[in-house]
């Protein structure tokens, strides 16, 4: 008998994301010149402190089975970077530590979405998302945000959207791709229409700690009503510069996190016993790293924003959190490119990456085609160098 793949996995498509990133990734390996602009991970080392604490956790053996859901001194510890961060209060018992955030959020997903419940999302989305949900054969009901709020999503866009099916929300601020952040007085009219609907919420917080322009972080689980509802997703793979290190975790009631961490145990079981460690020092430890790398991260943002928005047919509304600028390219729909007619961001990723040599990721993936996203989660002088290109293939804006 020949193996065939599962009817659940046959929809499932691989991520867009890693998709472009390999393909650049390859160019680069057959020695073409090309800036990658496409990665969702900082560019910086890991904290010497924090791997400092890997490397003693190895030589003292911490080299076992840990709890399945996490240690309890690294639940005490996400319990106090919360409380620090977000004002939230957690228990251990309400914190389950997972193998990256996206896992926590799988576990979310897995635990809340039953067959045919209808599930937010704002669009532009996070590719993983839509995914998750129809592994859960749940309905993805995309939220269409109100343009003229700069992709920021509001109370009435999740209000609109609600139909018979709505069982919950994912929310992601600071949003990847877009950097959009949803300020507090926002957060707490959409926590209104969550309590008035009855709906969960899972939210992704994932970029908190990397906000900018003086917006500070806030997690819809602090407003009324809103904690009993709520699962937080957070990690430590951006603040802390530690993606490889297999990271996250969840927050919220207790049942749900009992749920989820059942699951994991009978999956995947604990993350790394090691990382457990690393990640241990990252939240408990001197925060000094991630301001540091927050500012020099807020002055890439700057300077390639406002290249950005003198490159001729290109606009980007001001990102306030994460590490990605959103470039609206509609200007170019239509329009001839070297041997090329620019029908969406596809085909301007091709350019740029072909006749530029820069990679970014076309938004496609994220939901919107006349779109795409640049990672300034690289050194200033890349980003000096792939705006150059960018300029000289599309031309000075008038
Ligand atoms: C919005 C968002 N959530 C979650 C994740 C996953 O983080 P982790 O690497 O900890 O799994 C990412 C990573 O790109 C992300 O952009």
């Amino acid at each position: 008998m020949s193996l065939t793949v599962a009817e659940r996995l046959k929809q499932l498509s691989p991520s867009p994301t890693m998709a472009i990133d390999a393909k650049i990734k390859s160019l680069i390996r057959e020695g073409r010149d090309v800036i990658n602009l496409s990665a969702g991970e900082p560019d910086f080392d890991t904290p010497e402190s924090i791997r400092q604490a890997a490397v003693t956790a190895m030589a003292k053996g911490e080299t076992r089975y840990t709890p399945a859901g996490g240690t309890v001194d690294l639940k005490k510890a996400v319990a106090d970077r919360l409380r620090k961060d977000t004002t939230l209060e957690y228990q251990p018992g309400e914190i389950l530590v997972s193998v990256g955030a996206k896992h926590s959020l799988y576990n979310a997903v897995m635990a809340l979405v039953s067959p045919g419940d209808g599930v937010l999302v704002p669009v532009p989305y996070w590719v993983t998302y839509p995914e998750q949900i129809r592994l859960a054969d749940g309905l993805v009901e995309l939220i269409h945000v109100d343009p003229k709020r700069d992709g920021v999503l509001s109370a009435e866009d999740v209000k609109r959207s609600i139909g018979p099916r709505t069982r919950g929300l994912i929310l992601n601020s600071p949003s990847n791709p877009s950097g959009a952040v949803i300020e507090p007085s926002d957060l707490q009219d959409i926590a209104q229409v969550v309590v008035d609907n009855d709906l969960w919420v899972i939210s992704d917080e994932i970029y908190g700690r990397l906000v900018y322009e003086g917006t500070v972080q806030s997690s819809i689980a602090s407003f009324p009503g809103m904690r009993e509802r709520t699962v937080v997703i957070n990690g430590v793979s951006k603040a802390y510069a530690m993606t490889g290190w297999r990271i996250g975790y969840a927050a919220g009631p207790s049942a749900v996190i009992a749920a989820m961490t059942n699951l994991q145990s009978q999956s995947t079981s604990n993350p790394s016993s090691i990382s457990q460690a690393a990640a241990l020092a990252a939240l408990s430890g001197d925060q000094t790293a991630v301001e540091t790398m927050r500012q020099h991260f807020d002055e890439r943002r700057r300077y390639t924003l406002d290249r950005i928005n003198k490159i001729r047919g290109l606009r980007c509304a001001v990102p306030k959190g994460a590490f990605y600028l959103w470039v609206d390219m509609r200007a170019w729909q239509g329009k001839a490119l070297g041997s090329r007619t620019i029908q969406n961001s596809d085909d301007l990723a091709l350019s740029l990456l072909e006749e530029a040599g820069v990679g970014v990721v076309p938004g496609s993936g994220f939901g919107v085609d006349d779109h795409f996203r640049i990672s300034y989660a690289t050194s200033m002088k890349l980003l000096a160098e792939s705006m150059d290109r960018v300029q000289r293939l599309l031309g000075s804006a008038e």
